[in-house]
């Protein structure tokens, strides 16, 4: 018996916000498949149970508002671990290190935010994109126009039809972006932001957050961490 809660009997109910890929997305068959849905399908085994997944904006997720409200058991969405977050969160050990990264249409020449001035700068809104770049364009008083997007297909979308001169995300999104998408965007440069995601709980529920410790742990120590990396990173 593990002692562990759930708001539906023999289901682990995730949150997470479509589409995040490789993290999660949905697959031509419409699953929802990703580096995160492999991690939690190890912690719904260890408890005997099934995952499922609701797709829900990224704002209710890292307010805790999901969570309190028992719309899930667990949130994961390539979500950065963050002081302001922890308040109302409980995190996991940190699963994966993620920096910011600038993408641009091929053959744009953008390297610095600098360049970007007098222009249009799209981020994903509520996201660790969005306050760090909004923390530089206040800290450097950058002459850019910063745009929101409510999701990161909206962003992708906005940047590949010129709506925006550059994107910001997190750089393992748009390297995914790049595989899927050959020759259409590059990333200009990287903001090296020291990230690490980590699975969110309610607060409190510790029976839950250590299932979760120690699945992840578990993952790492008898290699299937390292096989979901190579299966939905790369080397
Ligand atoms: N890592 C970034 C953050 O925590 C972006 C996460 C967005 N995730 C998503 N599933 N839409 O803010």
């Amino acid at each position: 018996e593990s002692g562990v809660a759930l708001i539906k009997a023999g289901t682990l109910t995730t949150c997470t916000h479509l589409p995040y890929a490789p993290f999660q997305a949905k697959d031509q068959t419409g699953k929802v498949v990703g580096f995160d849905v492999e991690l939690i399908d190890l912690v719904a085994k260890k408890l005997g149970v099934t995952q499922a997944i609701v797709d829900t904006p990224f704002e209710g997720i890292k307010s805790g508002a999901d969570l309190n409200s028992g719309k899930c058991d667990v949130a994961a969405a390539g979500m950065t671990i963050t002081d302001e977050r922890k308040q109302v969160l409980d995190f996991s050990e940190p699963y994966f290190d993620a920096t910011q990264a600038l993408a641009v249409v091929t053959g744009k020449e953008v390297k610095t935010l600098e360049e970007l001035a007098g222009k249009r700068l799209g981020v994903q809104g509520g996201t660790t994109g969005e306050d760090y770049i909004k923390a530089q364009v206040k800290e450097k008083s950058l002459k850019i126009e910063v745009v929101s997007y409510k999701d990161l297909a909206a962003l992708q979308q906005a940047l590949s039809t010129n709506q925006v001169a550059a994107a910001v995300n997190d750089l393992p999104v748009w390297n995914e972006y790049i595989k899927a998408n050959p020759g259409k965007v590059a990333v200009a440069a990287g903001f090296d932001t020291g990230e690490q995601y980590g699975f969110a709980v309610k607060k409190g529920n510790a029976p839950l957050l250590k299932a979760v410790n120690d699945a992840l742990a578990a993952a790492r120590s008898d290699g299937t961490y390292d096989k979901i990396y190579k299966n939905w990173i790369g080397e």
